[in-house]
């Protein structure tokens, strides 16, 4: 499955620190699992975080959600105890916090390789510096594990002196530039956070803005906004169903020997098949899961 049909609507972060949250993550129903030893986790609980992230992935239980864990920054004292224990803890990927330009997915990337991680580990990205924003390009080709970009917005606005806007102008470079990278080499790339959680509409609105620009799914913070972004990202019954009337109206308009046909009063022509069927291969992908 090519890394943009993976689902990827519903990414949560957990404490790595939290027990009981590691425990729910089992049951709850997103498409991903961000164990966090980051910025949710206090100086003095790293190791024990550590810990518990890795005992979680031994006893598994976590079905079809893929499993990532969130190292401490490349630059700081616990990340070669991070990088060294994540390699070999069976997650389906290494994200690392403060990437900022190509060589660090490089010094990442070699270090997964020294401490024996396997080929199919992938290593995504916190895009959450201005120089990331501006190293984007460079930064998603520098290896081929690294499938997938993850928006960290609330960095990014301490670094800009940037305000959460509802219509998030002030991010709107960041974003477009993080997209434009990801696309550019058929990369994946999910949304940041919502920070306030009473807001669920606001946080819809977050949500329907990010999926408009390209975004695969959202991260998010607490259970509560999960049926809410697994409902957005998804593609509704409505587009799948017209999806297969544009791929059904194409291909008997190539067979007439016509290269474009009206389906529900719009033009149609190759590019449009090429989308309904990545359409309907999510929402298959998506059906499959529950
Ligand atoms: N993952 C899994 N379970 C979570 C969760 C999370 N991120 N956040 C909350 N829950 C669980 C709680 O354990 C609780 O479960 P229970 O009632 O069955 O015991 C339930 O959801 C309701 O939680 P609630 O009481 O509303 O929230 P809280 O006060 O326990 O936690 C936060 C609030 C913000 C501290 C918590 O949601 C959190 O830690 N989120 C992640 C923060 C993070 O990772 N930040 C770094 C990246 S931005
Ligand atoms: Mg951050």
């Amino acid at each position: 499955m090519s890394v943009s049909l993976r689902p990827r609507r519903s990414v949560l972060y957990v404490p790595g620190s939290n027990t009981r949250a590691i425990e729910k993550a089992r049951s709850l129903a997103v498409d991903a699992i961000i164990f966090d030893l980051e910025d949710a986790v206090a100086p003095a609980q790293k190791a024990e975080a550590r810990g518990h992230v890795l005992a979680a992935l031994r006893d598994g239980g976590f079905g079809p959600r893929e499993c990532i864990v969130r190292c401490n920054g490349l630059d700081t004292r616990w990340a070669v105890d991070d990088l060294e224990a994540i390699a070999r803890s069976g997650a389906d990927a290494l994200l690392v916090p403060k990437i900022n330009q190509a060589a660090d997915v490089i010094a990442a990337d070699a270090a997964l390789a020294r401490h024996g991680a396997s080929a199919v580990m992938a290593l995504w990205a916190m895009m959450e510096t201005p120089l990331a924003m501006l190293n984007a390009a460079a930064i998603v080709p520098a290896s081929p594990r690294l499938t997938c970009l993850v928006m960290g917005t609330s960095d990014l606005a301490k670094d800009l002196h940037a305000q959460h806007t509802p219509d998030r102008l002030p991010f709107i470079t960041g974003l477009g530039l993080c997209l434009l990278a990801a696309r550019a080499h058929g990369r994946a790339i999910l949304d940041g956070v919502h920070l306030d959680l009473d807001d669920l509409v606001g946080f819809e609105a977050q949500c329907r803005q990010g999926l408009a620009l390209g975004f695969d799914g959202k991260t998010l913070i607490h259970p509560k906004t999960i049926e809410l972004a697994n409902r957005v990202f998804a593609p509704e019954p409505v587009a799948v169903a017209q999806a297969r009337r544009i791929i059904e109206a194409h291909a008997a308009a190539i067979a007439r020997g016509e290269g474009v046909v009206v389906v529900d009063g719009r033009l149609v022509e190759a590019l449009h098949v090429a989308e309904a069927k990545r359409t309907i291969a999510l929402a298959d992908a998506i059906a499959s899961r529950s």
